[in-house]
């Protein structure tokens, strides 16, 4: 097992559970982190901007494995940030099962440069339906359009404990995981799950892919962007939404349902939730609440 790992992306979604589940291995654990955050007293944070590689030096000096999170729309600049690692021998970076043409790009430079690669590419988080939190709770109805688009959402969860097998045993370098949760299911019926676990019925209410263009083109994201999502959406509804069996062949434990998540994560789209408080994927979390398996 390395003796320590540096963790990116450590206050995202994924990245908070890796450092959880890490802790649970005793190995040491280091966080990059752009501002100064509250971490687990385990964790050593080190402050550095990915996009910044002379603020990377203390982060990845004596650090043997790397989880990689590249939060950017292009590869540029991994190059010189994969040249900083020269102590690490493990890389498991987290990509995408779309697979666009920057994390195409960057799975290939990391192949080339690490000595133990290995590739995360989930499908859709569960957590992406947090967006839907302030119009459930605002009235439990969500509208978008296309409702009939199928995703096999996988809880982040999962992921960081395919990450964690990845940095801390041998037998994975090489690998490309594809993830997913266990089940296909549209948005619309995503969305009749929350209401089901929040005890009150939620609609999907199908808008016309022009009016959410607009939409989200006034909320300031590039239309390149907006277009590609509408267009994935779209080809997601002909049909369900594969499912691997990866997580459960990498964790030995069936990979957990869209309800298991909704139900840990109800308080979100629950009418007592705080109003200014925005629905986002630390939500109302604490390292302590994270670590006990809770969130
Ligand atoms: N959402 C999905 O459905 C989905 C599906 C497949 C793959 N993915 C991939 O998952 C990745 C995102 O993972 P996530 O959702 O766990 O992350 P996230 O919750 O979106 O958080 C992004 C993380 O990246 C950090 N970060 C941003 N800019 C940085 C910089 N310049 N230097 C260092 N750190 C920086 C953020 O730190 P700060 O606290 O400093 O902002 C934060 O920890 C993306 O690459 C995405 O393509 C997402």
């Amino acid at each position: 097992m390395p003796h320590r790992i540096l963790v990116t992306g450590a206050t995202g979604t994924v990245g908070r559970q890796v450092i959880a589940q890490l802790l649970e291995t005793g190995v040491k654990v280091r966080a990059l982190t752009r501002e100064p955050v509250d971490l687990p007293p385990a964790v050593e944070g080190v402050r550095g901007d990915l996009s910044v590689p002379d603020s990377l030096h203390a982060a990845f000096d004596g650090v043997e494995a790397v989880f990689l999170v590249w939060p950017f729309a292009s590869a540029e600049g991994l190059e010189m940030v994969l040249k900083l690692m020269a102590e690490t021998r493990r890389v498991v970076y987290l990509s995408s099962a779309a697979v666009r043409d920057h994390e195409r790009q960057a799975e290939r430079l990391i192949g080339r440069s690490v000595p133990q690669w290995t590739i995360l590419r989930p499908h859709a988080f569960a957590a992406n339906t947090l967006r839907w939190a302030e119009q459930i709770r605002g009235g439990g109805v969500v509208r978008e359009p296309y409702g009939q688009a199928a995703m096999s959402l996988v809880h982040e969860r999962d992921i960081a404990a395919v990450a964690v097998r990845a940095l801390t045993q041998d037998g994975h370098a090489g690998s490309v995981y594809e993830l997913t949760g266990p089940q296909s299911l549209t948005q619309a019926e995503q969305v009749r799950v929350i209401g089901e676990v929040i005890g009150h019925p939620v609609r999907w209410e199908e808008t016309s892919p022009e009016d959410a263009r607009r939409q989200m083109l006034a909320r300031g994201w590039p239309a390149a962007a907006v277009d590609g999502i509408l267009r994935a959406q779209a080809e997601m509804t002909l049909g369900p939404a594969p499912v691997t069996a990866t997580v459960e062949e990498v964790t030995a434990t069936a990979a957990r349902t869209f309800r298991s998540w909704a139900a840990e994560h109800a308080h979100a789209f629950e009418a007592a939730f705080p109003p200014d408080q925005p629905a986002g994927p630390g939500l109302r979390t604490t390292w302590a609440e994270i670590i006990d398996g809770g969130l």
